[in-house]
């Protein structure tokens, strides 16, 4: 087996650290926070701490084609819990970074600045982005002034860099949608999203501006991101190295996932949200590295159903589809409206996680505070019909296994191998359409770069109730078995796909496709 030295080492170190496991924790594999050391944050009282509103970017000059932006990845103390301190690395230094507000067919271009001590790589999630745009693993973006002496010795592999500031180019040749961008290099995704760098693209298009959907104050972006914090307030993140500068990875009760017991919407702790009693549009991205949310309103609203969700990863479905609960796992964006008007003003609603357990099954609560007129509505038809893959014309059907093998001391896989930038595992031509089956052990959301597919089936059966509309990440649990249909349109070149667990992604779950 040709492995690199990096994955060498580690899978050594993974094997000590599993080895040290105690034994029962072997025996549930997948149990939610590790029992070895888990840290327990400080205590906050839930919905105090108001919403928060990330904020929009503004360009620093636009042309006739071009938004031209500028964005410094960099350090910054924030208040997140109240009273105490943390250190975040935010895009501006924000947490959640600021929201890019794009037109379709209308380019982007961000200069992204790394003022931080590491290497970084940002990724427009969603996007369909040229490979050189595309923040692949190895793409770095050197700190500021480390002239090319760091990132030469990436485990062997060959490394793109770039020192101090690299340009990327979004063409945005695509539907409305929210999409995300956030950090993306080699081995270390999961600290550096966790610190912090990641935030929301929104592009609009006129089909989307027809439609009386609730906007403006109405359009609420909600990032849903867990953390757990150290009793002086700082973030803890079970990094094997936290200087984040050598080996990759967490250490092995956590290889699972780093589940927090801390809910951040937009930042702030179990937040609380005053709506008047009217419709609005929730656009609702579960940021966290490996919690799954099971989202619902309590109490319900009479007659059920309160979510109906207008759109998926890729845009607006074409019509709506009404939820008494959404299911999101991590990267997956829901678009959903909420009509307050069916509560009795006053009324107190929480979003409940219904995957959480004690504190964790609170997200955020809303208070239907005032009486407001209401213009929005949700038409039956959202968005035109939609040319979606046709999976009869696929010529070719691929299947990937994702095994999270390191509870047991070894690595995660996709099709037994550990992810090496330098093996291509799929190459479909341009244009073309195919099928890809995906199979999991335990719980994996499989992400896509460049493609939005459609989802055929699950476990033999229909696609389940959350797999409506473009996707680009989709959810399995455990022993499932999805079949999507996806068309390589766009650019040739090489990207990655891989399960958005981002300690599964780091523990090597991920593989290559060039598109050819
Ligand atoms: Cu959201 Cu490969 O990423
Ligand atoms: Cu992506
Ligand atoms: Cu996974």
């Amino acid at each position: 087996m040709n492995m690199t030295r990096r994955s060498f080492l580690k899978m050594g170190a993974m094997a000590g650290v599993g080895l040290a496991l105690p034994v029962g924790a072997l025996s549930r594999p997948f149990d939610r926070i590790g029992a070895a050391g888990s840290v327990i944050s400080p205590s906050v009282e839930p919905f105090e701490v108001p919403l928060p509103a990330p904020s929009v970017l503004k360009p620093v000059h636009t042309d006739s084609t071009t938004d031209h932006y500028e964005v410094t990845q960099k350090a910054r103390t924030l208040e997140i819990l109240p009273g105490m301190k943390t250190e975040v690395w935010g895009y501006d230094g924000l947490f959640p970074g600021p929201t890019v507000e794009a037109r379709s067919g209308r380019k982007v271009v961000i200069r992204q600045m790394n003022e931080l001590p590491v290497p970084v790589s940002s990724h427009l999630h969603g996007g369909r982005t040229p490979p050189g745009s595309d923040g692949y693993p190895t793409d770095l973006i050197l700190p500021s002034g480390s002239g090319s002496s760091l990132g030469h010795d990436h485990g062997g592999h060959t490394v793109t860099t770039s020192d101090g500031f690299k340009d990327y180019e979004y063409p945005n040749e695509q539907r409305a949608a929210a999409l995300w961008y956030h950090d993306h290099r080699m081995d270390f995704t999961g600290p550096q999203n966790y610190r912090g760098l990641l935030g929301m693209y929104i592009i609009r298009d006129e089909i989307e501006d027809e439609l009386p959907l609730p906007k403006g104050e109405k359009e609420v972006p909600l990032i849903i991101a867990d953390r757990i914090f150290n009793e002086d307030g700082s973030f803890y993140y079970p990094s094997i190295d936290p200087s984040l500068t050598g080996q990759g990875g967490v250490i092995g009760a956590y290889a699972n996932g780093v589940f927090g017991d801390t809910v951040l919407v937009n930042g702030a702790p179990w937040p609380v949200m005053e709506a008047s009693n009217t419709r609005y549009r929730f656009r609702i991205l579960n940021a966290s590295n490996a919690q799954v949310y099971d989202l619902a309103l309590d109490p319900p609203p009479p007659g059920g159903k309160p979510f109906v969700q207008v759109g998926s990863d890729g845009g607006l479905l074409e019509s709506p589809v009404s939820h008494d609960r959404i299911l999101t796992s991590p990267a997956e964006r829901f678009d959903v409206v909420v009509d307050f008007s069916r509560y009795p003003v006053g009324t107190e609603v929480t979003l409940k996680n219904l995957e959480g357990e004690g504190k964790t099954r609170d997200v955020m609560r809303f208070v239907v505070a005032r009486k407001e007129k209401d213009e929005s509505a949700v038409p039956d038809a959202l968005a035109p019909r939609q040319d979606y893959p046709d999976p009869e014309a696929a010529g070719v059907t691929r299947r990937f296994e994702f095994r999270n093998g390191n509870q047991w001391g070894g690595m995660s896989t996709v099709n037994g191998k550990m992810f090496d930038p330098e093996r291509m595992d799929a190459s479909p031509r341009l244009d073309s359409t195919e099928v890809w089956e995906f199979v999991s052990d335990g719980e994996h959301p499989i992400h896509l770069h460049l493609v939005h597919f459609k989802v055929m089936s699950r476990n033999g059966g229909e696609p389940g109730p959350y797999d409506a509309g473009w996707k680009d990440t989709v959810l399995l649990r455990a022993n499932e078995r999805v079949r999507m249909a996806a068309r390589f349109e766009g650019y040739r070149g090489k990207y990655v796909f891989h399960c958005h667990n981002l300690e599964h992604e780091d523990m090597m779950m991920m593989a290559n496709f060039e598109v050819i």
